[in-house]
């Protein structure tokens, strides 16, 4: 089949609830029961330098759409008591890496009051030493921040903020339940510059609410005029069971997944004539960003915050709902904050799941990442590298990928497997091939 023939329908076909692969195996899995004593040696063995994750979880509004891990809140006294514990936990952390990135992510970090981020910002400071060129990141809403507290970030060290931005249609912001100022994320973007902030992303999505072609190309068109370095464009997820608040979203007004295709597609295209490179599953940056750069010389790599340029950093996440990812172990911190505060105040780490990976584990993750940021395979390389014998070690995903080479999305050469251009599109659902604790009825159940 020439992939040019692959029609929509053909594409569509593969969707389904497939993982976004930030961490193989994916948190849903992680089922091992550590002692407080094995956490401990653990985390007592954090390499340095190291990525620090911090997550602050709360907003001051509820967003229909939001799959995030928050709480809303309208008491700056609560960020008080968060910020003890963290103090707290921090405290009692067996080893205390340096750090060449750090990460506040949530939630809204700049929820917080101005004189709780410099607290916040000097508790790490003074916890953990710097590396010389330490990259220090946050997410922000543009609505709840003001100039003033952007200039505070960048008088704290702050070297890259993300905003998110969604969308610029008032009638899409509207059925998210996302009033937003889109003169908030100009002014932003220009105050950031003159900063010389550099890598500055946005996170936008497709798939939501009333959103259509049109839609997206006038926001994009309002996107690429800002030209923020780098752009996240996420498929809307939306799991009423498990986020109920996303029950206010009109499902009728939710785009097929033939229409969610051609918005990503067109959104894509948009991008790529704008002089944007794609990168990975859904992510965009110019030439001359270092993510970019990165993809252009096979340096790429994945972890639960996304893409990112350094695969050899450990990740060690504090607060609630927190991701460690440490070369041969997983854990996650409580998710539900009551639940995470009382761990913390009875002196324990708080890991509510936590995964040890096998060397079969950490086979699939390598070839897993691969797919995922390179979309090719070089047995010759997996063989080297973990003393395999390519074919024989996956006869049964080889076999399930002969159906997927027949639609004309994998494409396998002498020394390669690769996706073909349709293909990327299906990424997921290939890695998801390699995926040896997915179960069988799950898999090709979707991609886009
Ligand atoms: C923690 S928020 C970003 C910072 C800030 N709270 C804000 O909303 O501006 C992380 C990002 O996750 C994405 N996101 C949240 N819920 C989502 C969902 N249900 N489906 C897809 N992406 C989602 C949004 O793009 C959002 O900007
Ligand atoms: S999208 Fe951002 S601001 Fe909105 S509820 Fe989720 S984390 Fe909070």
């Amino acid at each position: 089949v020439d992939p040019a023939e692959l029609t929509m329908e053909a594409l569509a076909r593969y969707d389904a609830a497939v993982p976004r692969y930030t961490s193989y195996p994916t948190a849903p899995e992680w089922r091992d029961v550590l002692t407080e004593i094995e956490i401990e040696e653990a985390l007592a063995g954090v390499r340095s330098p190291a990525s620090l994750y911090v997550h602050v979880p709360f907003c001051r509004e509820q967003c229909w759409f939001c799959g995030c891990n928050m709480v809303v809140s309208g008491n700056t006294r609560a960020a008080d008591r968060y910020l003890d514990a963290l103090e707290r936990q921090i405290e009692r952390l067996p080893h205390r890496p340096s750090l060449l990135r750090q990460h506040l992510g949530g939630g809204t970090p700049t929820w917080l009051t101005q004189p709780q981020l410099v607290r916040l910002y000097d508790l790490l400071n003074a916890a953990f030493p710097r590396q010389p060129g330490m990259e220090s990141s946050i997410e922000i809403d543009p609505d709840v921040t003001s100039d003033e507290v952007l200039d505070q970030l960048v008088a704290m060290g702050v070297t890259r903020i993300s905003l998110g931005v969604q969308s610029f249609d008032p009638k899409v912001l509207h059925a998210i339940g996302r009033p937003q100022d889109p003169d908030r994320i100009g002014a932003l973007v220009e105050r950031a510059r003159g900063h010389g902030l550099r890598g500055l992303n946005f996170d936008l999505i497709y798939g939501l609410p009333h959103q259509d072609d049109r839609s997206m190309a006038r926001t994009l068109q309002e996107v690429v005029a800002l030209r923020p370095d780098r752009i996240a464009l996420y498929g809307y997820a939306h799991l009423p069971r498990a986020k109920p608040h996303q029950r206010r979203i009109d499902p009728a007004a939710l785009p097929s997944s033939i229409e969610r295709l051609r918005q990503f597609l067109s959104a894509r295209d948009q991008l790529v004539r704008a002089g944007y490179r794609w990168i990975g599953l859904d992510h965009f940056a110019l030439p001359d960003d270092e993510l970019a750069q990165a993809d252009a010389s096979g340096r790429l790599h994945r972890n639960f915050m996304g893409y990112t340029t350094r695969a050899e950093l450990e990740v060690l996440g504090l607060g609630v709902s927190g991701i460690s990812e440490l070369s041969g172990t997983y854990l996650q911190q409580h998710p539900h904050l009551g639940q995470w505060y009382r761990a913390v105040a009875a002196g324990e780490r708080g890991v509510e799941r936590a995964c040890r990976l096998g060397a079969e584990d950490v086979l699939r993750r390598d070839v897993i990442a691969r797919w995922m940021c390179r979309q090719v395979l070089i047995p010759s390389e997996l063989e080297a590298q973990h003393g395999i014998d390519f074919e024989r070690h996956f006869a049964p995903e080889l076999q399930r990928l002969v159906p997927l080479q027949q639609a004309g999305l994998v494409e396998r050469g002498t020394d390669r497997i690769e996706l073909s251009a349709q293909g990327r599109l299906l990424v997921r659902t290939v890695a998801a091939v390699f995926d040896h604790r997915l179960g069988e009825h799950e898999r090709f159940s979707a991609g886009i």
